[in-house]
């Protein structure tokens, strides 16, 4: 999949463009969509819908500024950083995956590979250490994006604290490096304004702001689903009644910052495929649906 689309890119626009003028013939909307390759990447991602327009929104945004750009009229200067605000297991890091992808495709990112880090990834332990390993990390995801998880970490010990250092090289590096990486900071939403407040001047430096809210409880159910049908599994009627009822209880014992949303289906969804193996073993004989059918009994609750 991945060679395939870069194996296209140096012809990207033309073959966009090409394909709306020539192939209406092509049965698949998908397919003369001019967002085909948002929409490809886009596709296992169940709900979303405003950030998805906002992700076509950028995508188109690019190919019309280089277009503007052959005719000579002005475009605009664009900077991708952005902030990503929600709670656990809402796709912030799957999203930012895939943003890594598209900017690659659309020739913004000349790698398009993606550095996941956290706060002991910027901050060192003496002074000036801090400033050489933001340096160093930054140089590492040239051509890429960088994603900082837990953001608003570096901003933990006040004045201080080295968290501060790793924050002005950040921002230095921003400047130096304008165009050739993307920096996504991400967290949960109110830490992250607490982060932003600490930090003012710092908001304008991130033109994209992208919030990633709670799954209803009908999306997570489509989100199971998806995940097992992905991996050739089903699951009984009994069995998707259990885990709705599970996560019902866990939605409303838990605050909305410990309910691990998609996360703690994937993780029902791996013990169910895990328990499952163990039944069918056990009970010796099975045909192709035992294989493939998740029951009630495999969907552990604890
Ligand atoms: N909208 C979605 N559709 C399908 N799967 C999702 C969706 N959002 C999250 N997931 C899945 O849930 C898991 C956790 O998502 P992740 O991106 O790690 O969340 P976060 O970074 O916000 O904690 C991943 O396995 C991801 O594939
Ligand atoms: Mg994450």
């Amino acid at each position: 999949m991945e060679s395939q689309i870069s194996f296209q890119k140096q012809n990207q626009i033309n073959i966009i463009l090409n394909d709306q003028k020539n192939d209406s013939k092509k049965t698949s909307s998908i397919e003369n969509s001019p967002f085909r390759i948002v929409e490809d990447a886009f596709q296992d991602i169940i709900g979303m819908d405003k950030l998805k327009e906002n992700v076509k929104e950028m995508y188109a945004n690019v190919l019309i500024n280089r277009e503007r750009e052959k005719v000579a009229l002005k475009t605009d200067q664009q900077v991708w950083h952005m902030l990503f605000k929600g709670n656990p297991g809402t796709g912030k890091t799957t999203v930012a995956r895939k943003l890594a992808q598209i900017f690659y495709d659309l020739n913004v990112l000349s790698k398009g590979h993606f550095i996941e880090a956290d706060r002991a990834d910027l901050v060192g332990e003496y002074i000036g250490h801090t400033a050489k390993k933001t340096r160093g990390l930054v140089e590492k995801a040239l051509g890429g994006i960088l994603f900082i998880d837990e953001a608003y970490a570096l901003a933990r010990g006040g004045e201080k604290d080295f968290g501060k250092e790793a924050i002005d090289t950040l921002v230095k590096q921003m400047e130096d490096y304008h165009d050739q990486f993307i920096l996504i900071l991400a967290g949960y939403p109110d830490e992250m304004d607490y982060f932003l407040s600490m930090n003012p001047g710092l908001q304008s430096r991130f033109p994209f702001i992208m919030h990633f809210d709670n799954y209803t409880i009908d999306q997570l159910i489509e989100i199971a689903m998806h995940m097992v049908k992905e991996r050739d599994y089903q699951l009984s009627s009994e069995a998707i009644w259990k885990l709705k009822s599970y996560l019902i209880k866990m939605q409303q014992h838990k605050s909305s910052q410990h309910f691990a949303n998609a996360r703690l289906v994937r993780n029902m969804v791996e013990k169910a495929i895990r328990y499952q193996a163990v039944r069918l073993l056990q009970k010796q004989r099975y045909s192709t649906n035992d294989l493939m059918l998740l029951t009630a009994k495999d969907i552990v609750v604890e």
